[in-house]
């Protein structure tokens, strides 16, 4: 379907853009960052961001919500004791669980190879949002780095974000996908405020590309404008850094990569268009 789409860049987009802005002020900014197809960078990204929001003093806890096959604490290097199954049995509370990565940032680990933690309960969902209410130590953002596809994991913990990042490589399966998981969540779950990430991009140009396919077929299709957040382009240092289990930023602070994330990061701490319509399950009341 996108490919019927060409790529007219003349043809004037509706952008998120002209929404009216906010200052958070005191507001906790939830940020899911998701994909329909899996080994995007989501993981990667996630961390970097973090990190990089901790650097201009933003407190930003990492929720990883990729609970079947959880891995931030592995490209992290760091051995959790707890993780989100002990919350969600009731056995440890999130103060106990949640552990302290680089640059300050705090993540809650999730746990690999757990059937049941991969379609959580009514049960467990309302535990899991009793538990992030009741935290005294409340962080100015909190990334939730889901999982791929259109489950339901996939849906509920874009739908307690506040913002979505959607992240795309030029692989026409995960811009495909992309879209399948932006309908779903619009169609079906009234979520409106969608912004894309290009990741693993050769030029600028190629990003562009990708994201003008994919505001094409939203604008077209959903009638449903999409924000550019930025790019990112395939950076060798990533599989690197992952290798050596450190972060990224920490590693290669100078890389295309990481200069990319800090500009995506500076825009997040900027004010941004207003939540109207997210469709969300608000936390941190
Ligand atoms: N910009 C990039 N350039 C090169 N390799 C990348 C880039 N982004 C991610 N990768 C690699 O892609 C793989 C998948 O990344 P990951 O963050 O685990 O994706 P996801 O969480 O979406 O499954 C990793 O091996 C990572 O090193
Ligand atoms: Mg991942």
């Amino acid at each position: 379907m996108l490919r019927q789409i060409t790529v007219q860049k003349k043809t004037a987009l509706k952008t998120a853009s002209k929404e009216k802005t906010v200052v958070r002020n005191n507001r906790i900014c939830v940020i899911s960052i998701t994909s329909g197809k899996g080994g995007v960078g989501k993981t990667n990204i996630a961390v970097n961001l973090a990190y990089l929001l901790a650097e201009s003093k933003k407190k930003t806890l990492i929720l990883d919500a990729d609970c079947g096959l959880a891995n931030i604490d592995l490209i992290l290097g760091l051995t959790p004791k707890y993780n989100l199954y002990h919350v969600l049995k009731g056995e440890k509370t999130l103060k106990e669980t949640i552990i302290n990565g680089p640059g300050g940032i705090k993540i809650l680990p999730s746990s690999s190879g757990i059937q049941e933690m991969s379609s959580l309960s009514m049960a467990q969902k309302f535990i899991l949002q009793d538990e992030l209410n009741a935290l005294q130590a409340r962080p100015d953002f909190m990334l939730i780095d889901t999982c791929a596809g259109i489950n339901d994991n996939v849906l509920y913990f874009n739908m307690i974000a506040s913002e979505t990042i959607v992240v795309v490589t030029p692989e026409p399966t995960s811009l495909t996908d992309a879209y399948a998981l932006i309908k779903v969540l619009y169609q079906r779950h009234a979520k409106k405020r969608f912004s894309l990430l290009v990741n693993m991009v050769k030029t600028p140009n190629e990003a562009k590309e990708v994201f003008l396919r994919m505001a094409q077929a939203t604008n077209h299709f959903l009638n449903l404008a999409i924000e550019q957040l930025g790019y990112i382009a395939c950076d060798d240092n990533i599989p690197r850094a992952v290798k050596q289990q450190k972060l990224l930023a920490e590693l290669y602070p100078d890389s295309p990569s990481v200069k990319s994330l800090r500009a995506v990061a500076d825009k997040l701490c900027q004010p941004r268009p207003e939540q109207e319509g997210s469709g969300t399950i608000n936390l941190f009341n």
